[in-house]
């Protein structure tokens, strides 16, 4: 059964249109919609209070410690620990990384770098899901750029979803034109994905023109949109010692912005604000 929210007489013509439309399963109930904005805030809490210590001379480690703390101290779960095995709380992904770096006392933040922070926060059991990417002191104009563009490919995607009928295709393609359009690639192994009841969930969300139908989007809906954008080739590689750090292949940088968004009747509620 589909919330009360939901139009049933255009979800009837979608669907006589040939759409794809979203089970009930991938629509969340007013009360889970209620949770989930609690753990976002939470985790948008986090980021707000990480950003001043993420400077030139501190270790992604003491950035991960201060996450532990003041999630704890809120009642709150890093949702990242444990995951698959994952054993810190926040992924620091520095420069050439693309994403999960896991923090570490050796790495020292300096002049000229870029950090994605990607945090999760669990609180009474829904998730919220984000990240930002922050600039250590001044950095070269190209990746200056490459931060801007990253997050504004994400903003675009976001301000392009109109309920009933934009796709989750959609959002991969504007993402992946406007990289493009900007001399940046896409990093494609990595998707966006349903996110609230746990850390992953259905949909995922691609960052490039699909070659499958695929969702239309409709009210109830809560996922991430997480565009990871090289400044170089596309290409990646894992690390073969920890299975977890994702490194552009030519060394070039590589970032990333995340939200979780909410989908309204009316449009979209960007839930890690
Ligand atoms: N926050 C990540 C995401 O956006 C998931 C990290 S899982 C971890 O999907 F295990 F690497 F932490
Ligand atoms: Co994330
Ligand atoms: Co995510």
């Amino acid at each position: 059964m589909y919330p009360d929210f939901i139009d049933l007489n255009r979800i009837s013509q979608l669907k006589k249109e040939g759409r794809l439309i979203p089970p009930p399963e991938m629509i969340k109930t007013k009360k889970q919609i209620a949770g989930i904005k609690e753990a976002c805030t939470l985790n948008t809490m986090l980021l707000d209070y990480l950003e001043p210590h993420v400077k030139a001379g501190v270790s992604t480690l003491e950035i991960d410690n201060l996450t532990l703390e003041f999630t704890s101290s809120h009642n709150a779960v890093c949702a990242d620990f444990g995951y698959m095995g994952y054993p810190k709380h926040i992924c620091t992904s520095v420069n050439d990384v693309v994403c999960h770096g896991i923090p570490s006392a050796e790495v020292v933040l300096q002049d000229g770098d870029i950090i994605n922070i990607d945090a999760t926060t669990m609180y009474n059991d829904y998730y919220g899901d984000a990240s930002r990417t922050f600039v250590i002191g001044k950095v070269h104009p190209l990746i200056e750029n490459l931060v801007h563009h990253t997050k504004e490919a994400l903003e675009k995607a976001i301000d392009a979803i109109v309920p009933y009928e934009t796709t989750i295709g959609d959002i991969g393609e504007i993402i992946e034109n406007y990289a493009n359009e900007h001399d940046l690639s896409v990093v494609k192994k990595f998707t966006g994905h349903g996110v609230g009841l746990a850390l992953h969930e259905e949909p995922y969300v691609y960052h490039f023109k699909p070659n499958e139908k695929t969702y239309t989007i409709i009210p109830g809906m809560v996922f991430t949109i997480e565009p990871m954008l090289n400044l170089g080739g596309e290409e990646i590689f894992i690390d073969e010692e920890d299975q977890w750090t994702v490194y552009t292949e030519d060394g070039y940088p590589s970032c990333q912005f995340e939200h979780t968004i909410l989908i309204t009747p009316e449009g979209v509620e960007i839930l890690s604000k």
